[in-house]
């Protein structure tokens, strides 16, 4: 890899596994647990918003618990994102803010971009307001700015629903030469499709990095099997020093 080229890399559940916050798919997953039309859907949230707040707030209370920190993996980016003398993109599909507390201990602009929206963030459905919150969420909440009662939402983009910052990221896809996944499982569109679009647009090389080859797999041209906290420092490494 030339020095000064434009690196993107998309990151999935797998990068925050070894921070204690469970993956979707895996053996004993999320949605081993909850049925994803029930909890990660607008007609579910239509149909229970109690229980879909109920979900989300489980999972807010789980990234606040102290013992969650970023792992060297999510380090590993920051530093990427610091020294490399080129750009970097960062899209995760996560919604825990693992990767903005290691790029913020390396005082980075948070220029992350979190294309499923954020755990710590409410919208409301009636007027649009999108407000960091730290908190559960019930179906009593009044919005602070259109003062609606039930319309505050978790910020999470849910199946079916566009996630944020397309066309910037097909903008990116469009110009990057190197393109590294890490930690998904490359089954959930848009994103499990954005390593073909890199390439469709003379991308030079793709490289896969998680536990096992992921759906997409087709498309890459290196896989680096292995816990993400042990190979994406490994490989950070060697693109900063070029060997
Ligand atoms: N290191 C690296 N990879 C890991 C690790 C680890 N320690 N642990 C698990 N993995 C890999 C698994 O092998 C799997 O391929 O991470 C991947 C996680 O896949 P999923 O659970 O499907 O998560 P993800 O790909 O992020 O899901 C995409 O689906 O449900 C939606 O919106 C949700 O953003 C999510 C999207």
């Amino acid at each position: 890899m030339k020095s000064g080229g434009h690196i993107f890399i998309l990151t999935g559940a797998g990068v925050s596994k070894e921070s204690g916050l469970d993956t979707f798919r895996d053996k004993g997953g999320i949605w081993a647990k909850y049925k994803i039309e029930n909890v990660a859907t607008p007609e579910g949230f239509d149909r229970n918003p109690a229980l879909v707040h109920e979900f989300y707030n489980g999972r807010r209370q789980q990234l606040q618990d102290p013992k969650v920190q970023p792992n060297p993996a999510h380090h590993a980016i920051a530093k990427l994102m610091k020294e490399w003398n080129g750009d970097v993109t960062l899209v995760t599909q996560n919604i825990d803010n693992l990767h903005n507390r290691a790029a913020a201990a390396l005082d980075l602009p948070d220029g992350i971009i979190q294309m499923h929206g954020r755990l710590l963030e409410s919208l409301c459905t009636k007027c649009g307001v999108v407000e960091e919150i730290n908190h559960d969420l019930n179906t009593d909440m009044v919005c602070h700015k259109c003062g609606t009662k039930g319309s505050v939402r978790p910020n999470i983009v849910w199946f079916g629903e566009m996630p944020y910052a397309m066309d910037e990221i097909y903008t990116r896809l469009a110009d990057c030469d190197l393109f590294i996944s890490i930690g998904t499982s490359g089954t959930v569109y848009p994103a499990a499709g954005f390593v073909a679009e890199a390439k469709a647009h003379g991308c030079i090389r793709a490289m896969e990095v998680n536990l096992e080859r992921s759906d997409s797999s087709y498309y890459f041209d290196e896989y680096i099997i292995g816990p993400a906290s042990e190979t994406v420092p490994q490989l950070v490494e060697k693109i900063l020093t070029g060997k």
